[in-house]
């Protein structure tokens, strides 16, 4: 508005109140409120410019527009004031955004690994019958995987097939016997212990075996611990974990480090004995191994095997869970898979 004249202004504040008019009638959030302040009553204005015009008009005609233009912005500022009050109690009395019947959002919850809910279970009934939990190294020597329970230097299970070795005396342990010298060799009896973990076996993989499982190991030392005390466990362990109704036997067996020997086999649970898949037919599944502690592992560890008997034995924990869970692939166990891991 560089050739300004009193004609022009004049025309100029008529337009721009006409347009001040209408836009404030168009203002319908908050928002647009603001959008109408920056337009027409900020410092770069259009208000503001008309001020700026009036500058160059002759200096008698300053007066006359100096006061329409203080007019036109108070109307501006009114209107304005009360668009952004209308808008603003608008927004307040606005129906609320949330509806309460949608159902919630639920939270993704984690889950505990099946293996790690059947070593749970495994653990409370022990720890309910007084017995206390130890864990020792996954690398382990050969003295402690073996030697000091009295496997015979050339005992096949120390061969490179079954077992992985780190150097020729350091190793990844092939079960969780181990802790029973650890634990024996720490502790005077009476030691009534069980001792969960993970064990490595240099196996050929596939749906039903894998590298690496989990057992657990128990140890009973006192004065006077029978074979029978043995058997009265287990078999109050196995009622209590596969279910009061199973049946089950004792086989005679054999292990370095205990004397006499057994297995126990429990009635197939899925089956009930009548026979499956999973037991092979014969109704039977191999539950565990256990004994009488060998008095030579006695010996290694400082216990004097005329004063102390004691019972160890050993179970896998995998094939409970994936029997339990009805999963037929051990693998799925250990690939982390959270579509798997998701559904227990
Ligand atoms: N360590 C044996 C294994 O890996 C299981 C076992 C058998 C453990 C008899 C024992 C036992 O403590 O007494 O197959």
């Amino acid at each position: 508005m560089a050739q300004i004249t009193a004609q022009s202004l004049h025309t100029a504040i008529y337009v721009l109140r006409e347009e001040l008019a209408g836009a404030v009638a168009a203002v319908a959030t908050q928002a647009d409120a603001e959008a109408f302040r920056i337009t027409f009553l900020s410092r770069n204005g259009k208000v503001a410019s008309l001020f700026e015009a009036m500058k160059s008009l002759p200096g008698p005609d300053k007066p006359v527009f100096g006061k329409k233009l203080n007019e036109l912005k108070h109307y501006a500022e009114g209107i304005f004031a009360e668009a952004a009050a209308r808008v603003e109690s608008a927004a307040a009395a606005a129906p609320s955004q949330v509806d309460l019947t949608l159902p919630g959002r639920t939270l993704p919850a984690g889950s505990l690994h099946p293996v790690t809910q059947t070593l749970n279970e495994i653990k409370s009934i022990f720890v309910a019958m007084g017995f206390d939990i130890a864990n020792g190294p996954e690398i382990e020597d050969d003295y402690h995987n073996f030697e000091a329970l009295n496997f015979h230097p050339n005992h096949p299970a120390r061969d490179m097939q079954d077992t992985f070795f780190v150097s020729k005396d350091v190793l990844l342990r092939t079960h969780t016997s181990p802790v029973q010298i650890r634990t024996m060799k720490k502790q005077q009896p009476p030691i009534r212990t069980i001792m969960p973990g993970r064990v490595y076996r240099n196996e050929a993989i596939s749906a039903r075996s894998y590298c690496t499982f989990h057992q657990v190991e128990g140890l009973f030392v006192d004065k006077h611990v029978s074979f029978s005390e043995l058997k009265g466990t287990l078999v109050a362990f196995a009622k209590q974990f596969y279910g009061n109704d199973i049946k089950y036997k004792f086989r005679p067996s054999y292990f370095p480090f205990t004397e006499p020997s057994l297995e126990m086999d429990i009635s197939c649970f899925l089956c009930k004995g009548k026979g499956c898949r999973i037991c092979k037919q014969s109704g039977w599944l191999e539950v565990l191994g256990a004994g009488m502690v060998h008095p030579n592992v006695f010996r290694n560890v400082g216990i004097d095997p005329e004063e102390f008997t004691g019972y160890a034995f050993g179970m896998g924990v995998d094939r409970t869970a994936l029997l339990r869970h009805g999963i037929n692939d051990i693998r799925l166990l250990f690939e982390n898979d959270v579509r798997f891991l998701r559904q227990f």
